[in-house]
């Protein structure tokens, strides 16, 4: 069992935790910097650095490996991690965390280990229309390789799940729901809860993309009943190369390697074949990202220090004023308003395209997406080829909002407003 976080929360003050990121006071075109794209990656606290700098000059040594007391000590910390993400995401034990590069190599691992091994042509896999291509394509592949049919569960023009043909088709035939909590095109939050025990009741396995979840919400993998759930650390202000999977043990125990090499192996024999480590060790080819693991912890230790609910709702009141300011932008159009949003907002302007937009805001030093967020389905349902994405962190604060919709005024006065 993992034990709760027996810690003190500190109040959450955005403008002290600001400080914290020092990339933040830098100008962009000689502007104090608005960076409102952490959906694609957040930035790291100085914790995080410090903790990477830490490990690499003083308690760097591969891990698992070495009978020396730098080694061990490497091991040690590395494994604590794994305990550190299991009451992150309040897992009944450790040994239900992979480390992994990320939420997309989480994702290829299921689908390779389990989807390619449990399903039969006629099974089906089912997917919302909004989900990322990460969370697609391993999908499309495996389909192609078992005979399995990818579903598609639609949505309305407000950017919710039709929760009524997700009832009518989830059934027997549905093995596996693959599906995003929190869209990173449109904010919107599933019903996650009642996706899985719906998923669940028809006999299906459910693995839950919580790439964009998991920094705006805490994560209960058992309160959620989840079976497979992903994230990358990237996106939680960790460091790059970091992602976690999830996974029940019964189902981990049942899958075998997705990578093989290095201490995912029990004994090597040219005449008898290889053995390889139970779950999660089995799943960790390879050398992992040491010191990245480790600083992932460091991420994690600065999240959960803070009142979630307070950023939480810091948060969304940026959110909740963006969304006011477009709205009553002349020109500008919504795109996605579901009553359940984390702190992302989509939009598109009559006639500048977001790639023009997004070069205007970035001469006004504020940072944005502009594509189709590796969502091209999604866009294709929307009728659009892009859009503009504002995502807001912990970080951020009114200012940014404000260089947000000054850089808007800017694009009407360049464009016209429609
Ligand atoms: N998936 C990331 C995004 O939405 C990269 O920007």
């Amino acid at each position: 069992m993992t034990r709760p976080i027996e810690r003190l929360i500190k109040a959450f003050d955005p403008h002290k935790v600001r400080q914290d990121f020092s990339v933040l006071g830098h100008q962009a075109h000689g502007k104090p910097l608005a960076f409102l794209d952490s959906a694609a990656s957040a930035q790291k606290p100085k914790e995080v650095l410090d903790c990477l700098q830490g490990v690499y000059s003083q308690h760097y040594a591969n891990v698992h490996r070495g009978l020396y007391d730098l080694s061990e000590r490497a091991t040690k910390t590395f494994e604590e991690t794994r305990g550190k993400v299991a009451r992150f995401l309040n897992a009944s034990s450790e040994k239900e965390i992979v480390f992994t590069k990320g939420a997309t190599e989480g994702i290829n691992l299921v689908a390779h280990s389990y989807g390619m091994n449990h399903l039969k042509p006629g099974d089906e896999i089912l997917l919302s229309q909004m989900e990322h291509h990460a969370n697609i394509v391993p999908w499309q592949q495996v389909s192609k390789k078992t005979g399995a049919n990818i579903e598609v569960v639609p949505i309305f023009d407000n950017g919710e799940l039709d929760m009524e043909v997700f009832s009518r088709k989830v059934g027997k035939r549905t093995k596996i729901v693959s599906m995003l909590q929190t869209s990173n095109v449109l904010g919107t939050e599933l019903p996650m809860k009642e996706i899985i025990a719906q998923a669940h009741k028809a006999g299906a396995v459910v693995l839950v993309d919580a790439c964009q979840s998991a920094v705006h919400q805490p994560i209960d993998v058992q309160a959620l009943n989840a079976d497979f759930l992903v994230f990358s650390g990237h996106k939680l202000y960790g460091p790059n190369g970091t992602g976690i999977l999830y996974g029940k043990y019964h189902l981990l125990e049942q899958m075998g390697p997705y990578q093989t090499g290095g201490e995912m192996i029990r004994e090597v024999d040219f005449d008898h074949g290889t053995t390889f480590q139970e779950p999660p060790l089995r799943f960790e080819a390879g050398t992992p990202a040491i010191a990245e693991v480790i600083a992932l912890g460091s991420a994690i230790d600065y999240v959960t220090a803070f009142d979630r609910e307070a950023v939480r709702r810091h948060e969304k009141s940026l959110l909740e004023k963006a969304v006011e300011a477009i709205r009553s932008l002349p020109g500008f159009r919504l795109v996605g308003e579901a009553k359940n949003k984390a702190a992302i907002v989509s939009f598109v302007h009559k006639e500048a395209h977001p790639n023009d937009i997004g070069a205007i805001l970035d001469q006004c030093g504020v940072a944005v997406r502009a594509g189709h967020h590796c969502a091209m389905p999604l866009m294709k349902r929307l009728g659009l080829p892009a859009t503009v994405r504002a995502s807001f962190a912990m970080y951020n604060n009114d200012h940014d909002v404000e260089a947000l919709v000054k850089g808007l005024h800017k694009v009407n006065k360049l464009f016209g407003k429609g």
